[in-house]
């Protein structure tokens, strides 16, 4: 049987070349227990810490260690362009009336079509330079083995966390943002095509990886999007990844924290259904189509900068998701879906793919 191990794994000190996504949504994507169950099956698990707060990923980072000895990882969002924005979500609320009336109308439009209370989002935080650097900082001084930069540019991160010892991944989706992943000094490329769940670019994976590979030189690259079982991987390998960095497959498993109907949902969708739209965050984000994706889609309304977008649509996700309203509620995924067709522990999941790797490479072989 084939071994299926690459450099990449002696670097990140683990035995298989999977990795689960860092996923954030409200960190209910990607808690500790789902992190440690990949890092216990021998891949490297991530932390999606993008919303969260500093003193709560603190928190998420000591429940991680409870229940595992092994390598993890924490991604952070660190957006390339940050609208000037106030820090409190009020005061974010407060220009969006004054300077987007028409956006403003839309979410109360929204509430009314979909007969739904108003229930603004109760955090108040927002994403901003302050909250970033906190996170950062949070991360670095928990001496996390890998930091993972989800969006934007890791160079400010990548000194400190190199004398701690600490890998840095950044993700790309076009052969140019590799070649910044390159400048920043990441120890680990990650190529996510436009297959990929959340915030994701136009580029396919069959195009975008041997670019990346090529542009990465002696770095090595994890292939990203639409990868949910043994062929996937194997093709990736064949584009020249060393590994996997796996987000919708993992987003269903039993350990995983989002409510069940949404992961129903995903079980359920078709990859037609998992489509691309700005209406969450102002950046595109692939999710299940819904019925306020195509509301946004009919408004013809330009999306705001961030983090205005996410700030107004986070108040319908909360109203929806309180009133039980899943189907109307943003779940981002992607293409792979269509692929991912029943619930189970992380484990299984995990074993599933290193063995039908195995197999498709065996298969290769014998061509
Ligand atoms: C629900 C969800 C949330 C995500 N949140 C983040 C995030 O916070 N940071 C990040 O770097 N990538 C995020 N992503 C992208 C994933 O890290 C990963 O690149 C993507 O899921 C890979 O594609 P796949 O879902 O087809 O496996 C998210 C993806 C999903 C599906």
């Amino acid at each position: 049987m084939t071994n299926l191990h690459t450099p990449l794994c002696d670097l990140l000190e683990i035995q298989y070349p999977i990795v689960l996504a860092g996923m954030g949504s409200w960190g209910m994507a990607t808690p500790p227990a789902l992190v440690a169950a990949i890092s216990n099956a021998g891949g490297l698990g991530v932390l999606g810490c993008s919303n969260l707060p500093a003193v709560e990923i603190e928190h998420r980072i000591a429940a991680v260690r409870s229940l595992t000895d092994k390598p993890f990882g924490v991604d952070l969002l660190l957006p390339a362009s940050l609208a000037q924005a106030p820090g409190s979500r009020a005061a974010v609320r407060q220009e969006i009336r004054e300077n987007h009336p028409e956006h403003w109308a839309f979410l109360r439009e929204l509430h009314e079509k979909f007969g739904l209370e108003e229930r603004p989002f109760q955090e108040d935080h927002v994403i901003s330079t302050k909250l970033i650097r906190e996170q950062i900082e949070a991360t670095l001084n928990a001496r996390v083995p890998v930091f993972a930069a989800g969006l934007g540019d890791p160079a400010i991160v990548v000194p400190e966390a190199r004398e701690i010892g600490m890998k840095v991944m950044g993700v790309c989706g076009s052969p140019r943002n590799a070649i910044r992943q390159v400048k920043a000094g990441v120890d680990v490329i990650v190529a996510q095509g436009t297959e990929g769940g959340g915030h994701t670019g136009a580029i396919a994976n069959f195009a975008l990886l041997p670019q990346v590979v090529d542009a990465a030189g002696e770095i090595p690259v994890l292939a990203a999007g639409g990868i949910y079982d043994g062929r996937g991987i194997a093709a990736s390998l064949a584009l020249g990844a060393q590994g996997v960095w796996v987000g919708t497959a993992f987003l269903v498993a039993d350990e995983g924290g989002l409510p069940s109907a949404l992961k129903d949902q995903l079980v359920n969708a078709s990859t037609s259904d998992m489509r691309i739209s700005p209406y969450w965050t102002g950046k595109t984000v692939r999710a299940v189509q819904n019925a306020v994706s195509q509301a946004w889609d009919e408004s013809g309304l330009p999306p705001l900068p961030t983090p205005h977008q996410r700030v107004l649509m986070e108040d319908f996700k909360e109203a929806a998701m309180s009133a039980g309203r899943f189907e109307i509620t943003m779940n981002a995924g992607g293409q792979g879906a269509g692929g991912v067709t029943r619930r189970r522990p992380a484990v299984d999941i995990f074993n599933d793919l290193v063995e039908s790797t195995r197999t498709t490479l065996d298969k290769m072989r014998s061509l």
